[in-house]
């Protein structure tokens, strides 16, 4: 006889509300910057072409820095600009004393490397945290300016005050952006951290199989609702990074963001869930805001 999963009451992880409570806490040091005569952190954003989701992503990121008292400069370029005139751009940041840090909105066009762009960015300004130089400090455990989205999900982990130590976190994607970061960062000796993680993606064999032995499952493939209630262990804290753009007539915008996990099948299962959208997404700024007031204090690399 197979018996049915066990239903349980599960509770939200309000990134929304979380990210608002650190975009206050950052708020009132910039306050206290000022008041100590230094100048404002200042993040650029560079945004190439006209792809919807990242015109709302940097749109988003510059009232950031509005709301907390950053200043903001957006960049805009059609997606015609050659990969050397890109890289020229960057390297000016980099050189520009007034830019504490910025980033590059991917993807970019396929004429141009990501990877290239990425490596061009100065490792101290680099507030995404995607240089090889921060990637390779985050593994060696050294002091680091840290992926945005990978450090959101640590954060709420933390803010809620979930356990971690000795949990079987699966993440399902391995991006550089989300997937390989996150299952470092929560494999660390760190609180949160000291899980047990296994990475899937997809050349994984028998993913249901193992996401079902996970006490935290971190879904962060881009697949909509692609995690159904077979996949999902009763009790499980399921963290869902996904944002597909999918056709919706009865949404104003005409699109709705979908998750990468089921939530009507999935959240009865779970202890604690993300929605989408307000769960990752709204956290992922506030790191970017975060790693922007460290770089502004010459607080990266210190120890
Ligand atoms: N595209 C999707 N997520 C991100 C991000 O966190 N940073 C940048 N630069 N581009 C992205």
């Amino acid at each position: 006889m197979t018996t049915a999963p066990e239903a349980t009451t599960y509770r939200l992880i309000d990134g929304k509300q979380t990210a608002e409570a650190i975009k206050e806490e950052i708020a009132a040091e910039v306050q206290a910057l000022k008041a100590a005569g230094h100048k404002v952190p200042h993040l650029a954003a560079v945004l190439v072409g006209h792809d919807g989701g990242s015109e709302t992503y940097v749109r988003n990121k510059v009232l950031a820095c509005e709301r907390v008292g950053f200043e903001s400069t957006l960049i805009r370029y059609e997606d015609d600009i050659t990969e050397a005139e890109l890289l020229a751009r960057v390297e000016a940041l980099n050189q520009d004393t007034r830019i504490d840090g910025f980033i590059v909105q991917l993807p970019l066009p396929r004429h141009i490397s990501a990877e290239k762009v990425i490596e061009a960015i100065r490792p101290e300004k680099d507030v995404d945290g995607f240089h090889p130089m921060n990637i390779g400090r985050m593994v060696a455990g050294l002091p680091a300016l840290l992926p945005a989205t990978p450090s959101g999900i640590v954060e709420l982990l933390r803010r809620y005050e979930l356990p971690t130590d000795g949990k079987h976190c699966v993440i399902i994607g391995r991006s550089n952006i989300v997937g390989t970061p996150v299952s470092i960062l929560l494999a660390k000796n760190l609180d949160p951290g000291n899980c047990t993680v296994t990475l899937c993606h997809s050349h994984t064999q028998n993913l249901a199989e193992i996401s079902r032995t996970a006490d935290i499952l971190v879904a962060a493939l881009g697949r909509p609702e692609f995690v159904r209630a077979d996949m999902v262990k009763p009790g499980a804290v399921v963290i869902d990074v996904g944002t597909t753009r999918v056709e919706d007539a009865t949404k104003k915008s005409g699109y709705a963001l979908k998750g990468d996990v089921c939530f009507e099948e999935v959240a009865p299962l779970t202890s604690y869930i993300t929605p989408v959208p307000g769960g990752v997404g709204p956290m992922t700024i506030a790191m970017l805001l975060q790693n922007t007031l460290k770089a502004a204090k010459g607080e990266v690399y210190a120890r």
